[in-house]
């Protein structure tokens, strides 16, 4: 019988993962399991444990939920280009090996799964205020598999084991393993190296998470009373800003021009609304979008990314190195 947590992290050295395990190491001990695609930059510590392997290896996971409690599940193919490179790896990592992970979870006695969801498995709505119980239009094969799984792990609660997905909005904010992909990362990116910020239109609204909120909230699903969060879905996200108005921050910021591009090639808008998890869990991101892009500048003047564009910034650019070198 396992009676002290030890938490299984999925992904836990990718952009979230890597700003999460330290947290949790206040608290508990770690098992990390990655498959490496972006190295490994967490800092080796007495009670962590980091793994180099597939979340679809059946033979591995099963090892190693048997020694877990609680898992927070973050290994995924984590953006829209990304997935569309081979649908079919995308398939099996991002739906189908989350069954096998909650079916295996479940049958060695881990009692708690949480799982990264997206605010992607909305697409589009007229809505103003996106909320949970609104219908799932999934655009891209990614935010597809997204809301599959989302269907698999609510499927599995019971019995003693409890789940949960996140619907996280686009995270911001540095890590030890940055990501210049994702929208605010981008803009301050290009408002800090370039002086400059290309924005496609602009009036599109986008919803955003400050790393250290996200993180703060997968900590707090370990201990929030499991009749909360069972089966159940949250939508987790700060203010949701246009696109103009997260590049006018990063400008306030830098001092950056703004260049508005009206050739607009992606006119997609979300406004997701994170009343649920406020009203049920008692959540409520602290920091606002503009202190990611202040956090961003410091980590800039501190010399931590010396070469911003390098592949392992972006997923897309890694993932296509990855695959003309050896299979992923
Ligand atoms: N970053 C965001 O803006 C954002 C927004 C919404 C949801 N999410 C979700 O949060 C989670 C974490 O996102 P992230 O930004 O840290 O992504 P990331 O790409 O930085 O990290 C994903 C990690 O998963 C690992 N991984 C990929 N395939 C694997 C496999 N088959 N087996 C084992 N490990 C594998 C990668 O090596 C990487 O370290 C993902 O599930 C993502 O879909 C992220």
């Amino acid at each position: 019988m396992k009676k002290d947590r030890r938490i299984l992290v999925t992904g836990g050295c990718g952009y979230v993962g890597t700003v999460l395990v330290p947290k949790l190491l206040r608290r508990y001990p770690v098992t990390v399991l990655d498959s490496l695609l972006f190295g490994n930059h967490l800092k080796p510590a007495a009670n962590l444990s980091v793994v180099e392997g597939d979340i679809r290896d059946a033979r591995l996971m099963r090892s190693l939920l048997s020694k877990a409690t609680d898992v927070i599940h973050l290994a995924s193919i984590a953006n829209d280009p990304c997935s569309d490179l081979d649908p079919a790896l995308t398939y099996q990592v991002n739906r189908d090996a989350v069954a096998q992970l909650v079916n295996t979870a479940k049958e060695v006695g881990v009692s708690r799964f949480i799982s990264a969801s997206s605010s992607s498995v909305y697409g589009v709505k007229e809505e103003e205020s996106v909320t949970e119980d609104l219908s799932l239009e999934p655009l891209t094969l990614y935010a597809k598999t997204k809301a599959e799984s989302e269907k698999i792990v609510a499927a599995a609660a019971g019995n003693g084991f409890t789940t949960v997905s996140i619907r996280s909005a686009t995270v911001c904010g540095p890590s030890p393993r940055m990501r210049f992909d994702v929208i605010v990362n981008i803009m301050a990116k290009s408002a800090i190296v370039d002086g400059t910020i290309t924005v496609f239109g602009g009036g599109q609204h986008r919803p955003n998470i400050h790393i250290d909120d996200i993180t703060d909230l997968y900590v707090m699903l370990l201990e929030v009373p499991a009749d909360k969060i069972n089966g159940k879905v949250f939508n987790a996200g700060a203010t949701n800003h246009t696109v103009k108005e997260i590049a006018e921050m990063a400008q306030a910021e830098t001092g950056a021009t703004i260049k508005i591009d009206s050739n607009v090639t992606d006119n997609r808008s979300y406004r997701i609304s994170s009343e649920k998890i406020k009203r049920e869990l008692g959540f409520e991101p602290e920091k606002p979008i503009r202190q990611a892009i202040k956090d961003i500048k410091e980590a800039f003047a501190n010399g931590v990314f010396p070469n911003p564009n390098s592949s392992i910034y972006y997923n897309i650019k890694t993932m296509k190195e990855k695959m003309a070198g050896r299979a992923v």
